[in-house]
């Protein structure tokens, strides 16, 4: 059996959204209960799009702030950024070498973020469930909690560990290190396991607040399509007041949120704040007006990302002491990081 361990990661581009919160880091709080757990700041991952050198820092450094705002204890936990631990890119470049060109030319993300001139875009963001997986199987995670859009990803990072641990098995076996698990029915003699994502939730897909078609995203250029963890108050109530919906008021329990995508957007919100179900949000809500239920959203996303927000910014104030636990948490990523490769290095033969 593969020791349980979360990991997961958030790239330093752009303003955190509620979609990041809902999606990703609410989950990260929630699991360091009971886990052991690594949070890593994806700041490679941000050169794929555009280089950013000149905030690349800070962003960081507020992507780091935003998950010990939210309850991370890095004292319990690794917090850190990608890029101090170089492994990740030499795991990475090893899975290159296992991943096929047709894997990474189905990823929908690449298509969407390449455009239409594919041949434009950097190789790597062709590459980048790559060094995904490698994030990942780096630690030899076994769970890693994201929102709906990485789930494809994630299936990827499978398909390398599938394909590395039946390329390789007789050397895994030579190390002494593999284990044996089931694949389907298949017995494999595996020396990466097989990730479980952790998607379910309420708010799986937090949607933008301007288009029940569209997922919240930090590259919507709408800002009233997506609350920022950053945005005050007053800014979080109107945003939520604006917020496109249907002219009928809340479905009650029985006729259910199916064909109501806004509704059914703002019930998983204020279902996902709240640690409930969206069934019994609605046992609450249902039938109600949206003139009703919006002020109600408000005020609960603004108990819950004030505090955050505050103390996001009490980080932001004085960042030696982010610097601190990057620099702590890059140490003990950087050692377990170098046990896995001291091993993968014997099993591809260098
Ligand atoms: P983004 O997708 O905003 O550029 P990242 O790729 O760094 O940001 O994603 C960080 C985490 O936030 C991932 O787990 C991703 O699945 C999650 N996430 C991003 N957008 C949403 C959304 N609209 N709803 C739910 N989760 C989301
Ligand atoms: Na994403």
């Amino acid at each position: 059996q593969f020791q349980p361990l979360v990991f997961s990661g958030v790239q330093p581009t752009g303003n955190l959204h509620l979609g990041n919160y809902l999606g990703a880091i609410r989950k990260f709080v929630a699991l360091q209960e009971k886990n052991d757990c690594i949070y890593c700041v994806v700041d490679m991952h941000a050169l794929t799009a555009q280089l950013v050198h000149d905030e690349l820092k800070e962003q960081t450094r507020s992507i780091a702030a935003a998950f010990i705002a939210s309850g991370i204890d890095p004292t319990k936990h690794i917090v850190f950024n990608q890029s101090k631990v170089a492994a990740h890119a030499e795991l990475a470049w090893i899975f290159n070498c296992v991943a096929r060109m047709g894997w990474m030319n189905r990823m929908t993300q690449f298509k969407d973020k390449a455009g239409k001139d594919a041949e434009k875009a950097s190789l790597g963001l062709l590459a980048y469930p790559s060094l995904m997986a490698a994030d990942i199987l780096l630690y030899r995670a076994t769970h890693v909690p994201v929102g709906d859009d990485q789930k494809q990803h994630l299936e990827l990072t499978r398909d390398i560990a599938q394909k590395f641990n039946i390329d390789f098995t007789a050397q895994i076996r030579k190390t002494g290190k593999g284990v044996d698990i089931k694949v389907g029915d298949e017995p494999v003699h595996a020396y990466f396991p097989m990730v479980e994502p952790l998607i379910d939730g309420p708010a799986p897909r937090v949607m933008s607040l301007r288009d029940g078609t569209k997922k919240m995203s930090k590259s919507d250029p709408s800002d009233l399509s997506r609350i920022n963890l950053m945005d005050d108050s007053e800014t979080i109530a109107k945003k939520i007041k604006k917020a496109k919906t249907d002219p009928d008021g809340l479905p009650g329990e029985t006729d259910g949120l199916a064909g109501r995508p806004e509704a059914d957007n703002l019930v998983g919100i204020y279902a996902a704040l709240s640690d409930r179900s969206k069934a019994d949000v609605l046992k609450e809500f249902g039938g109600q007006q949206f003139s009703t239920f919006k002020p109600a959203l408000a005020d609960l996303a603004v108990a819950v990302l004030a505090p955050i927000n505050a103390e996001m910014r009490r980080l932001m104030a004085a960042t030696d002491h982010i610097d601190t636990i990057l620099k702590e948490g890059g140490d003990r990523a950087a050692a377990r990081a170098a046990v896995t490769m001291a091993e993968v290095r014997d099993i591809v033969g260098f």
